[in-house]
């Protein structure tokens, strides 16, 4: 494969517009999701507009094995990933005191387990080929804390500084680790988090998910550290550094109180 990347929850969204973006760049793709015939679906389309090679994964990244398997199937492929986009995620509005156990659980183990656990297997490969670029989809959530979604923002947080981390670590390997920042962006994440009808939503002009896509291909591609998408959010993420922490918890309780 060429330049192959890696791209978790490719099905839809923020990771669906990165595949297309990265398909354009003419880089061959591994694609991973649970909903498999939305990957093939994309996966024929990608091959037909750019004529890259495309492999599909179906599996559910929460679970380790699944992980390990998906890991060992690449390399059974004889593919050394250059880039691995570690993009799938999920949030949750709820009170944290009533929230699904399983359902937090899950989310700590796709926002902060999965994608530790799959830079981990795929890092040496990257490191020994002398190139390669990772890119974490953290958030704006990332900078404070989040009253009503505590579990989301506190794994983006996770994301944030590991990310940063390795990428201090990877200084002179030739491989890269970015950090993606966006702030609320069209995509199903809304839907699927129930946080559509809250204020940080709500009768707003999102950006679309193909420009976030685009913006972060362009970051990671540079080895950019942290690239926070717009303007307002890279404002606001300066200015989480100004205030005091209980006033920034004050804010998201007002922005995201659940109906
Ligand atoms: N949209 C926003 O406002 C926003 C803002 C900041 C950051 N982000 C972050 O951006 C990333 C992408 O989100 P999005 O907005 O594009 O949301 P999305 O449209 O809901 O896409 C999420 C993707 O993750 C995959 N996924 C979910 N659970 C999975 C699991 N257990 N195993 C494997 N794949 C799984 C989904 O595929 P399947 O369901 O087919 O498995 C889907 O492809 C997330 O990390 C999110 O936290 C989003």
């Amino acid at each position: 494969m060429a330049k192959p990347i890696l791209i978790t929850g490719a099905s839809s969204g923020i990771g669906y517009e990165l595949a297309k973006v990265c398909a354009a760049h003419h880089h061959d793709l591994v694609l991973v999701a649970r909903r498999e015939e939305r990957l093939l679906e994309l996966r024929a389309a990608l091959e037909t507009a750019h004529g890259v090679q495309v492999l599909t994964y179906r599996g559910d990244l929460t679970d380790a094995s699944t992980r390990q398997q998906f890991f060992d199937w690449t390399q059974a492929h004889s593919i050394i990933p250059y880039g691995l986009i570690n993009n799938a995620g999920f949030g949750d509005l709820t009170p944290f005191a009533d929230s699904s156990w399983e359902k937090q659980n899950a989310m700590l183990q796709l926002n902060i387990v999965a994608l530790t656990h799959l830079t981990r297997l795929c890092l040496p490969g990257m490191i020994a080929q002398g190139q390669g670029r990772i890119l974490n989809l953290a958030s704006t959530a990332a900078f404070l804390p989040g009253a009503y979604m505590a579990v989301y923002y506190a794994s983006k947080a996770y994301v944030l500084s590991f990310t940063e981390a390795i990428a201090t670590e990877l200084e002179g390997t030739g491989v890269t680790a970015t950090t993606l920042c966006p702030g609320p962006t069209q995509s199903e994440f809304a839907d699927r988090a129930e946080i559509k009808d809250v204020k940080l939503f709500e009768g707003k002009n999102l950006p679309t998910s193909a420009e976030v896509a685009a913006y972060g291909y362009e970051a990671m591609e540079k080895g950019q550290r942290t690239a926070v998408h717009g303007t307002t959010n890279k404002v606001l993420s300066l200015a989480t550094r100004l205030l005091p922490r209980k006033n920034l918890a004050d804010i998201t309780k007002g922005m995201q109180k659940p109906a």
